[in-house]
């Protein structure tokens, strides 16, 4: 008898303690006068996930025009702040800057680069703030600043113009050859080509079936480094890999060999009196001895930040190249107006340079038009806040996870009014001779704040000079009856489907 009340009160107290349990995790703590942010029921277990779907930018911009631009999900047990618009997104990014600049700790991060990458790390404390600024030095210094010992005015566009040339040779031979190309396939190449010799100088291969074969299978990488993969969040999934996590494991191998290699040889004949690629300005900086600022950064850490730049420098780009041709074959009288403008500017005789950006307002517009209608990078890199904090009177605890929805702030009826209308025009001032810089500004596509893309200059420029040199000279189309698609596929960098019937033509012969 008193056995039996015992283990009764006994049970009686676990399901107490249990229910209790449950209900402090899905209440968590929030001081007086705050509120949790809100947002819609979720599964107990799962949460959000079946909500999300294949394509959580899109549903996460509809919850938000319900429940506003602060809003709060879950996936699997862990809760995720979801921000939207672009006023609440500046004041936690730039003005709460510090709050809002930490990363996750998360599994498929530890994949990267063996776990030692600057840009998918949890880090954002002083080793993460050196590395940057070592980064962000050498990149600037191989890319866009001024070349002494050149007539052009920068590393990026000596490298531009001769892999645009050489990529006008190519798809004119695939023309004779085959009729047709994949976009993609081709520009991959020459984007590559422009990052290695800036990483690597005359050591990054020139064409190889190695390096062929990593630059072509990007998507191994940026269908799983999303914010929504499901193995961060439900860790069970490491003992069962899907094909997407065996893909991306083998990618990250394969692609840190492969630079490994290419940075060892660089090690052997390394100069430090002439440096002449980003990677000799690292190796410099590990000589030094790598005291920046009062915090140590070990080696393997300056090394790896090759890869952080060899890998954001190749996909994006690429990507932001791919799909302006692919928009570009879609409005044939939007690329008869950019020919246009350079027909005017700069004629047949020269080859179009850096310093005619501002003189080509409408293909800058274009460009913009691309990154905002496509917003190819939906979500900035997932964040973490680093403090207890607060954001439009909701309270955020430490550690939190938080997406920022960028093609939600590039679709914002209020901002835009035809957000879905492919109008490069909506960017050029009234009388069309310039750009619209408040307008330009709510594009948001390279991220805020102190995570910031390190390459935002150097991608600019690099996609305008290669678009300006290919439309100068080449007329693309797709043949009559070719129905070109342009639904996204979800990703990090999210991607056109492949279409291998694009053409292009010369718009005049050559002396
Ligand atoms: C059109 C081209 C590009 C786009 C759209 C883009 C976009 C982004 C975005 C959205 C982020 C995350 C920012 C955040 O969390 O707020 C980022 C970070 C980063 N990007 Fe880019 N990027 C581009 C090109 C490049 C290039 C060319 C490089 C270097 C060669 C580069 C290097 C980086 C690095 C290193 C980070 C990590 C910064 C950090 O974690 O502190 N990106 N980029
Ligand atoms: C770190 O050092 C550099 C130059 O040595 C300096 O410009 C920078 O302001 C310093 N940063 C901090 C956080 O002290
Ligand atoms: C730029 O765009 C904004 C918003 O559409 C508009 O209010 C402003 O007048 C424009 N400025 C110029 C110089 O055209």
């Amino acid at each position: 008898m008193a056995l039996s009340q015992a283990t009764e009160l006994l049970l009686a107290s676990t399901v107490f303690c249990l229910v209790f349990w449950v209900v402090r995790a899905w209440q968590p703590w929030v001081p007086k006068g705050l509120k949790s942010p809100p947002g819609p029921w979720g599964w107990p277990l799962l949460g959000h996930v079946l909500t999300l779907g294949k394509n959580p930018h899109l549903v996460l911009a509809r919850l938000s025009q319900r429940y506003g631009d602060v809003l709060q999900i879950r996936i699997g047990s862990t809760p995720v702040l979801v921000l939207s618009g672009l006023d609440t997104i500046r004041q936690a990014l730039v003005q709460q800057g510090d709050d809002f600049k930490g990363r996750p700790d998360l599994y498929s991060f530890t994949l990267i680069t063996d776990g030692h990458s600057m840009t998918f790390s949890p880090d954002s404390g002083p080793v993460w703030a050196a590395r940057r600024r070592l980064a962000q030095n050498a990149l600037n210094t191989f890319s866009i600043a001024s070349d002494p010992a050149s007539s052009s005015s920068c590393y990026l566009e000596d490298h531009v113009r001769e892999e645009a040339e050489a990529l006008i040779s190519r798809l004119q031979e695939q023309m004779a050859e085959v009729g047709s190309f994949d976009p993609y396939n081709q520009v991959v190449l020459s984007v590559a080509k422009v990052i290695g010799a800036m990483c690597f100088g005359q050591r990054f291969p020139k064409e190889s079936e190695e390096m062929i074969s990593i630059i072509r299978n990007t998507h191994d990488f940026v269908e799983s480094a999303i914010s929504t993969n499901p193995v961060d969040f439900f860790p069970i999934l490491q003992y069962f890999p899907t094909p997407a996590l065996q893909r991306f494991k083998a990618f990250n191998q394969k692609f840190v060999q492969f630079l490994q290699k290419i940075i060892q040889e660089h090690y052997q004949d390394f100069d430090e009196n002439s440096i002449q690629d980003i990677t000799g300005a690292l190796l410099k900086h590990c000589k030094k001895g790598s005291r920046a600022n009062g915090s140590h950064i070990p080696r393997e850490k300056i090394v790896s930040l090759i890869n952080d730049i060899f890998g954001a420098g190749l996909d994006t780009v690429t990507t932001a190249i791919s799909w302006s041709l692919m928009y570009l074959v879609k409005n044939p009288e939007k690329q008869r107006k950019i020919q246009e403008e350079l027909d005017t500017v700069i004629g047949r005789a020269r080859q179009p340079q850096l310093s005619d950006r501002l003189q080509l307002p409408y293909l800058e517009a274009f460009i913009l038009e691309i990154f905002r209608h496509s917003s190819f990078v939906p979500f900035n890199l997932p964040r973490s806040t680093t403090r207890d904090t607060t954001l439009n009177g909701f309270y955020i605890p430490r550690k939190h996870f938080v997406f920022i929805n960028q093609w939600q702030v590039n679709h914002d009826q209020k901002v835009w009014g035809d957000p879905f209308e492919f109008r490069p025009e909506r960017f050029l001032t009234a009388d069309g001779t310039a750009i619209n810089k408040t307008l330009s500004e709510k594009v948001m596509i390279f991220g805020l704040g102190k995570r910031r893309c390190i390459g935002e200059v150097l991608a600019k420029w690099e996609i305008f000079l290669f678009l300006a040199i290919l439309l100068q000279q080449l007329e693309f189309s797709v043949p009559a009856g070719v129905k070109v698609d342009l639904t996204p596929i979800y990703g990090l960098t999210m991607k056109h489907p492949r279409c291998e019937h694009v053409q292009a033509r010369p718009r005049f012969s050559i002396k």
